[in-house]
């Protein structure tokens, strides 16, 4: 479970989260949607330790995110993170690259850490891409890969941010449905996320995101079918 309380980041005189309250339980989704500059990156890289916060406090599985005794590489063994566009080494196959966080960071062998990688790739249907280089990927397997990277930590939690929002419109589905079939595995995850149809059908709830703080949160027919702050109403006639 990721219990964040009264949680504040600024970056110097910018204060970019300004108290959110957000418990996630195990096996949820939670999406969250919002405007440009509300804050939504800042808060998954605050869950990671990616970024410290001022106040507050994020607990993963009851370990204190920034307790200075928080082992932030086991944090960041458990909870997986996919950018909008993730930089493989080019040098290395898409398999190589899989196989290269759980070699270097969980000390696998070679054998179960290709095991795994492959087990990964063929989840994400790339099985049959394990031994060509990352620039012969479209960007769609391209992130598919990504998924496989993480999900070979054998990661608890998935957080994803903007997955889909570097890729061709043709590309977007095939990364959403590798999304949706992590959902019905039963992954915890957060995304953040522009594609509101697709927030809407697999999230158990939606946070809608305003100037650094949740300004309405529900189940998708409370936020996106019947949104009940202006906010949020204006938020979502500009996007859909
Ligand atoms: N490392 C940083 N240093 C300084 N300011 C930052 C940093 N990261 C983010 N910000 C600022 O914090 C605010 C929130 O940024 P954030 O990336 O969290 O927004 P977002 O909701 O993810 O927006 P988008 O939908 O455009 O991705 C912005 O004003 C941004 O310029
Ligand atoms: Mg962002």
């Amino acid at each position: 479970m990721i219990e964040i309380r009264n949680v504040h980041k600024s970056f110097g005189d910018l204060h970019v989260v300004k108290g959110v309250n957000l418990t996630v339980k195990k096996g949820e989704v939670l999406s969250i949607i919002g405007g440009s500059g509300s804050g939504k990156s800042t808060l998954l890289m605050c869950i990671n330790g990616l970024e410290k916060i001022q106040q507050g406090s994020i607990v993963v599985d009851g370990v204190e995110v920034n307790d200075p005794n928080c082992d932030l590489n086991r944090l960041r063994e458990r909870i997986g993170i996919v950018f909008q566009q993730w930089n493989a080494f080019p040098h290395m196959t898409v398999l190589e690259n899989v196989m290269l966080a759980p070699r270097k960071v969980l000390k696998w062998g070679f054998g179960k850490a290709k095991k795994e990688a492959v087990k990964q790739l063929t989840h994400v249907g790339l099985g049959d891409k394990l031994d060509v280089f990352p620039s012969q990927l479209s960007g769609g397997q391209q992130q598919r890969m990504a998924i496989a990277r993480a999900l070979a930590m054998s990661p608890d939690y998935m957080l994803f941010d903007e997955a889909t929002s570097a890729l061709d419109p043709q590309l977007v589905g095939e990364v959403l449905d590798t999304m949706r079939m992590l959902s019905e595995d039963g992954m915890t995850m957060i995304l953040v996320t522009h594609e509101i149809g697709f927030a809407r059908e697999v999230s158990d709830r939606v946070a809608f995101f305003h100037k650094g703080l949740i300004h309405e949160i529900g189940t998708p027919q409370e936020v996106i079918d019947n949104p009940q702050k202006p906010e949020t109403i204006q938020f979502l006639k500009s996007v859909v």
